[in-house]
């Protein structure tokens, strides 16, 4: 590890973490933004509104010929995006589960699909009650455990889908030791990591030996809360003209203002996160202290069940915690309800602090029984913690909590 890399980081924050990707900042302010590929020179690229393109003559065209299958806005957003993934290739997609959607697309009636058992309720739902619809074989496995994936997976089981951390139980998996694992039941496998918690900026699952590196760009990585996205990445030229014929002919693709705007967010990630991180930190530490706070789930502190694993793969955390408030449904209800700065709303990885309660909003559509096996139960509270001042997310914590159980000291 370069100690050098960190240097700049704050603090004792990052110690133990990877050091960050080499020239991560410069790469997503300059790659695809190059003025030369303008006729006008424009510093900043120009959202390209124009659904079609003029052809010199029949099939003779300078690149582009319908905005489904092609946009110059785009274009600058999958090749920032591509870099900042250490990948070759990038497809932005309509939204996240666009993206799941079009991926879940390479396979066919009767392959296998081995999903982990704690992953975005919308995904859950999709695989379960669209995907097996369709005839494909969905299975769940706790995939922070290797033994229990490496039993799940099938003479006909196509795709791995990793979440990590996983939402809402924040649990790490090791990237790695999974897809090599995989991979050696069958080289043909497509491990696809789902990356939205981390961004590109806290870790490369290619790089750890997924395949396919996606991500609800509606999060940290577009990060204003303005732009619904999806993005995949990948290194194998088949799996990228696969994915590509697939963007264009299922068609959930974002439109050239969303790719502006998501290309925009890039440019202040690295910036975004680590801040993130600071706030996450002192707000994590903050509950773990609090006597009215009875577990405190954030890969950043040492009582993470996979902190190890946490340093070993990323090169830090961003802002989400999961805990759980003592007491009842009330308790929770009461704490969220007395929330000033942070907002009562789903979603995650905007400059604003967020809180949700899962069982109730954002995982609703998990059955009960797998909610209560996973641990999502009445009292478990998610934050998303933004970019505001450390002190304020924390004296906004203890009134809400001060308010959920005023009698306790
Ligand atoms: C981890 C994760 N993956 C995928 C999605 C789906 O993305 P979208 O809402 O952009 O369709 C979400 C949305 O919350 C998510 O949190």
């Amino acid at each position: 590890m370069d100690p050098k890399r960190n240097a700049d980081k704050q603090g004792d924050l990052f110690a133990g973490f990877r050091p960050n990707f080499k020239s991560f900042a410069t790469e997503a302010i300059h790659v695809g933004q190059e003025p030369e590929q303008w006729s006008s020179m424009a510093v900043v690229p120009p959202i390209s509104l124009s659904t079609t393109f003029k052809q010199h003559g029949p099939g003779n065209h300078a690149g582009f010929e319908y905005s489904r299958s092609g946009n110059p806005t785009r274009n600058c957003l999958e090749k920032a995006v591509a870099a900042l993934d250490g990948a070759k290739h990038c497809l932005a997609l309509a939204s996240g589960l666009a993206a799941t959607v079009t991926i879940t697309h390479m396979l066919k009636a009767g392959d296998g699909i081995v999903c982990m058992d704690d992953v975005y309720g919308g995904t859950n739902r999709y695989f379960r009650r669209i995907a097996k619809e369709l005839g494909l074989d969905v299975s769940f496995a706790d995939c922070t455990q290797p033994a229990l994936l490496k039993a799940a997976l099938k003479a006909n089981t196509k795709l791995v889908w990793i979440e990590t951390p996983s939402n809402p139980m924040m649990k790490v998996v090791d990237i790695k030791a999974c897809a090599d694992l995989v991979h050696e039941h069958s080289k043909d496998t497509v491990v696809v990591v789902d990356n939205t918690f981390m961004s590109a900026y806290f870790q490369r699952p290619l790089a750890l030996g997924a395949d396919i590196c996606m991500y609800s760009a509606t999060k940290y990585m577009n990060g204003h809360s303005d732009v619904v996205m999806g993005l995949v990445s990948v290194n194998r030229e088949d799996l990228y003209e696969r994915l590509k014929f697939l963007q264009n002919a299922l068609g959930g693709v974002p439109s050239p203002f969303d790719c502006y705007l998501c290309n925009r967010g890039l440019k202040t990630l690295h910036l975004r996160m680590e801040r993130h991180f600071k706030n996450a930190m002192a707000a994590a530490t903050f509950l773990e202290a609090n006597p009215r706070v009875e577990r405190v789930i954030f890969p950043g502190l040492p009582s993470h069940p996979q902190y190890e694993v946490m340093k070993r793969q990323c090169t830090g955390c961003p802002g989400m915690i999961t805990f759980n408030i003592k007491g009842k449904l009330e308790h929770a209800t009461v704490f969220l309800k007395s929330l000033k700065l942070f907002a009562i709303a789903e979603s995650l990885g905007g400059y604003e602090s967020l809180a949700e309660h899962p069982a109730i909003m954002t995982h609703a559509s998990v059955p009960e029984k797998d909610r209560s096996v996973l641990g999502i139960s009445d009292t478990l509270i998610r934050l998303s913690v933004g970019l505001e001042d450390e002190a304020d997310i924390i004296e906004d914590l203890q009134q809400a909590l001060v308010a959920a159980h005023p009698k306790m000291e």
